[in-house]
């Protein structure tokens, strides 16, 4: 299955893009394993022919965002993110009524249509910066009420409206405070995705995207409890196998894990399934997007 996938993508000139919460033996395939920002910062970079994203449909639609002319595919068509199907277009026009001062910051976690009508995208690894860079002093800001909760933390200057208030994914909204004192009883660094709960958060030791676990756990010796998809553990164990990380066997995102290799091998033969997107919605949140992505840069 391996060597078939591998020769498919040399055919096809085809960059693989894996997020961190991917199966590991998807992982290994791939060019490219980040966050959602790296994925969409390599996105925007690749001169492949095609591009596969293994991950959820957001992280594709981002992907064909970014490259309007190349063929973007997602192996698996219905692997989403529930956490996107909270902010809707009317939300947003809802919220923007009732704030017509504020920004409008809407998270990667979220459909192309939401996107369209955002004046800047944020993902959690530079959703402060984001809206740090943000002349409003009230932002709208959705789907994820607890990472809107974390840049409230973070920026107590500006009034983060969350979009809509319950927002939330529930693997993250999984890790509670008898998980943390869990990890305290045996010792380690909490550390969490800005997804987790307030409560979770303010115990913590460390909050940062997946990216910035890849970052963070170059230095230091202690043993890591990893509040987050638990693909995550496996991923730091691989590059860092001197350490010790601890995950919980519950926190699984079902729809990272629809992908198989055979249907990664399927994708690569057939070109399907292929994101299509209207020209509009596309210009609309590319320009969001590439906002984004100047903050960072
Ligand atoms: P990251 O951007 O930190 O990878 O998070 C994406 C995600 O879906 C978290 O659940
Ligand atoms: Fe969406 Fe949560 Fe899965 Fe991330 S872990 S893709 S936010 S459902």
């Amino acid at each position: 299955m391996e060597k078939d996938i591998r020769a498919l993508k040399a055919e096809k000139n085809a960059l693989i893009m894996a997020h961190n919460y991917q199966p590991m033996e998807i992982q290994v395939l791939a060019d490219v394993v980040g966050d959602s920002l790296e994925l969409a910062v390599k996105a925007k970079e690749t001169g492949a022919d095609l591009i596969v994203v293994c991950g959820v449909r957001f992280m594709a639609e981002t992907a064909k965002i970014l490259n309007p002319d190349k063929k973007v595919i997602i192996p698996v068509e219905d692997a989403g993110c529930p956490l996107a199907d909270f902010l809707t277009p009317d939300l947003i026009r809802e919220a923007k009524e009732r704030y017509p001062d504020a920004a409008v910051v809407v998270y990667v976690n979220s459909t192309a249509e939401s996107k369209a009508l955002a004046d800047i995208t944020c993902t959690s690894a530079n959703a402060v910066q984001v809206v740090r860079s943000l002349p409003n002093d009230t932002i709208l800001f959705g789907p994820d009420a607890n990472l809107a909760a974390y840049v409230q933390r973070e920026l107590p200057e500006k009034t983060i409206v969350p979009v809509p208030p319950g927002g939330h994914c529930y693997v993250h909204t999984g890790f509670t405070l008898a998980d943390v004192e869990a990890a305290r009883r045996k010792g380690g660094m909490v550390v969490c995705h800005p997804e987790c709960l307030p409560v979770v958060q303010e115990q913590a030791d460390l909050i940062v995207s997946t990216g910035g676990m890849v970052r963070d756990a170059a230095s230091g010796d202690e043993p890591w409890w990893v509040f987050t998809e638990r693909e995550m553990a496996s991923r730091l164990r691989v590059l860092y196998p001197e350490r010790v990380f601890y995950e919980k066997p519950g926190a699984v995102c079902a729809d990272m894990k629809k992908i198989s290799l055979g249907d990664l091998r399927r994708a690569l033969d057939r070109e399907e399934h292929e994101v299509v997107l209207s020209p509009e919605v596309m210009n609309r949140a590319r320009r969001a997007i590439e906002r984004m992505i100047a903050v960072g840069a």
